[in-house]
């Protein structure tokens, strides 16, 4: 393929134009402040912001946890099966707007279960846009349970088991939430319960937490892939590891721009771990926390750092590969990739 012949100009045209795969995003980080005060509205709930403008005024993070606690706050909303369908329907629309051929979505089921909304509503409610994203937009999809960590392993079973009954609604489980002081090997006989039974696995890890977290996710919890993994580069050994095995890292730039894990997107290590061929790709995590979705993230990162069209065909590639569906399927993708790039010039 001659990259050479896009030229820099035409590069976000490219960037979005692009079919690619998001697997790192938490359907209620897609949550947006009005669909926040609309829903609120619907359910009599009473918000602790007077307006959509003062909560998005208290979107001004220092790092994981002070966003926690407001994402946590903004998903008290969802109530019935319909809130986590519109929620999921809008993540969808926008999805199809930055050529999203498929999404792999995380959900944090304890966030609701917590406040007595049923596992069937959260989980059904879900579904059935994912079922009409496929039918209606042409994007397929796959939900994973993410466990919050900061919850006891008893907690992450008992949340299992609930979730049981749907398993044909999800693909994996997934641990998020507070990274620091909790560490993979706090899950590993939920995870090896969740392997036993079929399930994928994946887990955040090196996003503030160090090196260590992403060996125990790897050796302990056996994931396939790693959500975010910027905390690999102070690790040679694991470095290689991942490069050898060719171990996904979703990552994220501009959560970790607005998370102060780097303090500007022009010192994002996305670069470097491309240049030293890891199986990388770009995702929004919290877009409507974050201050964008998918293109979004690409456009702004290459803006801020010197990335070309071959980094962003080798982004494209590594979020197919990644994700958990059939090769055939992988293939047609790519196949629509290089169709892509070939309008371009390249
Ligand atoms: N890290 C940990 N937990 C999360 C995140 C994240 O980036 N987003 C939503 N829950
Ligand atoms: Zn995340």
């Amino acid at each position: 393929m001659n990259f050479q012949a896009i030229s820099s100009e035409r590069l976000p045209e490219l960037l979005r134009a692009m079919p690619k795969t998001e697997l790192h995003m938490h359907i209620e980080g897609s949550l947006e402040p009005e669909l926040i005060f609309a829903l609120a509205k619907r359910n009599n709930v009473r918000l602790n912001y007077a307006s959509v403008q003062a909560l998005r005024e208290a979107y001004a993070f220092t790092d994981l946890q002070s966003f926690l606690d407001i994402y946590y706050a903004g998903a008290s909303v969802l109530q019935q099966p319909q809130d986590f369908y519109d929620m999921a329907w809008a993540y969808f629309l926008r999805a199809k707007a930055d050529n999203v051929v498929h999404a792999e979505i995380f959900f944090d089921p304890q966030t609701h279960t917590a406040r007595k909304v049923a596992m069937r509503t959260v989980i059904t409610g879900l579904y059935r846009a994912c079922v009409d994203a496929q039918t209606k937009l042409g994007i397929s999809s796959s939900l994973i349970l993410c466990f919050l960590r900061h919850l006891s392993e008893d907690e992450a079973f008992d949340t299992f088991e609930e979730a049981f009954p749907f398993r044909d609604m999800f693909i994996g489980v997934g641990l998020d939430s507070s990274e620091r002081g909790h560490p993979p090997e706090k899950f590993e006989r939920v995870f090896k319960r969740a392997a036993q039974l079929g399930f994928k696995l994946v887990a955040h890890a090196g996003e503030e937490g160090p090196p260590a977290y992403m060996w125990s996710a790897l050796d302990v919890l056996k994931v396939q892939r790693i959500d975010h993994g910027v905390q690999a580069i102070h690790d040679e050994a694991l470095m290689a590891r991942l490069a050898k095995d060719r171990v996904p890292l979703t990552v994220c730039p501009l959560s970790n721009q607005k998370l102060c894990v780097f303090p500007n997107l022009a010192d994002h290590n996305l670069g470097q771990m491309l240049d030293r061929g890891l199986c990388v790709m770009l995702n929004s995590d919290d877009p409507a926390y974050f201050g964008g979705y998918l293109n979004d993230n690409f456009v702004q990162t290459f803006a801020a750092l010197p990335l070309n069209a071959s980094h962003a065909y080798q982004l494209a590639s590594n979020s197919f590969e990644a994700s958990f569906v059939p090769e055939a399927q992988k293939q047609a993708w790519q196949h629509q990739l290089d169709a892509c790039f070939a309008q371009f010039g390249a």
